[in-house]
């Protein structure tokens, strides 16, 4: 039997099609469009689950889930540790931290900045995050480094932020989730008189939207799904920015997980890259009109267009790509 040799690590993402990494989301994002408004996060997430599976195994990566939908037990499919991919045991051994549906809510309700998305990076690259809260605090590129700190409070982070931008605290945009939990940090920059752009959900394009100044965002602070957290840093380590997190738990189950996929120091600070190291591939296409990417859009001459980006750390380059798509009848 021919033995098929498997592809060096240092090479993998070469031989990984990065723009092949875009069909994948694209399908995903494609399959949710279909349920946009339909007030149905679970079929809306189901559909971009199956159609991101599918569109993986047309690619000839030995991958693996390391950021997924779940454990075995919660997920049926893209759980974390399934294999994904055409060529299980011959082609680039990679790690894979997807979500296909960023912002089911805001599918369900028809709202800005849902995205699927995907980092692959090599054997080892991506912190496997468990699915706690992560306290998040980002900058866009530019910043001398250590310009923010978890050890720092919310006024001292933005203070130095506003310094070092030659602004006052009171023309620094934050971007918060707007959950209860958040009240006591908006008091705190209101105080200061800090504008906050609050969204409803969907922090991957809200840590992403600090590195483009059309935004108007200078710094996301606040805590969402460590899982997000891990995606937003692979973008951040393609286009720039600092990131720090500190994972947040709320009992002892969670610490649990987390000691389960070998996290010693629940009490971390993390780094960029402590999140996503190493050369990483990170893709995402719209599925809802957001600050990042316009939406999947049906035109009535029986196309559909999506809008992607896709982005790799060890060149900094980035694509966007527009896809005109036959809509299958
Ligand atoms: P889903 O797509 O899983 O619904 O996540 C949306 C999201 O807003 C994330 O972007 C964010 O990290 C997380 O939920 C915040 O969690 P919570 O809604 O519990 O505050």
């Amino acid at each position: 039997m021919a033995k098929h040799k498997q592809i060096a690590a240092s090479s993998m993402l070469d031989r990984v099609l990065v723009l092949e990494m875009v069909r994948v989301t694209e399908a995903a994002a494609i399959a949710a469009s279909e349920l946009i408004g339909r007030g149905d996060e679970k079929t809306a997430d189901a559909a971009a689950v199956a159609a991101m599976r599918e569109a993986f195994n047309d690619l000839e990566i030995d991958g693996t889930v390391v950021i997924g939908e779940g454990e075995r037990d919660e997920a049926p499919m893209l759980y974390i540790g399934e294999k994904v991919g055409g060529a299980p045991g011959r082609g680039p051994k990679i790690d894979i931290a997807l979500d296909p549906l960023e912002g089911t809510t805001i599918t369900a309700k028809a709202g800005p900045n849902a995205l699927a998305v995907l980092a692959a990076a090599e054997n080892g690259c991506l912190l496997n995050a468990p699915d706690v809260y992560m306290e998040k605090l980002a900058v866009g590129p530019g910043y001398p480094e250590g310009i923010i700190d978890l050890a720092r409070s919310p006024t001292e982070n933005i203070r130095a932020i506003a310094a070092a931008k030659g602004v006052k605290p009171n023309e620094i945009i934050a971007c918060v989730l707007d959950r209860p939990r958040h009240d006591k940090l908006i008091a705190e920059l209101r105080s200061i008189g800090c504008g906050i752009m609050l969204i409803p959900d969907g922090d991957v394009a809200g840590v992403i939207a600090t590195t483009n100044p059309e935004t108007t965002i200078d710094v996301y602070m606040g805590s969402g799904g460590a899982p997000e957290g891990v995606l937003a840093c692979a973008a951040l380590r393609c286009v720039g920015g600092q990131f720090k997190g500190r994972l947040l738990f709320r009992n002892e189950d969670e610490r649990a997980r987390a000691r389960k996929w070998g996290i010693q120091d629940l009490d971390r600070i993390y780094d960029l890259n402590d999140l996503a190291k190493g050369d990483c591939i990170f893709a995402a296409t719209g599925v809802t009109d957001g600050s990042l990417l316009a939406g999947v859009k049906r035109r009535r001459d029986g196309k559909m267009t999506t809008e992607s980006v896709v982005m790799r750390a060890s060149s900094g380059t980035v694509r966007w790509v527009k896809g005109e798509h036959r809509i299958k009848g």
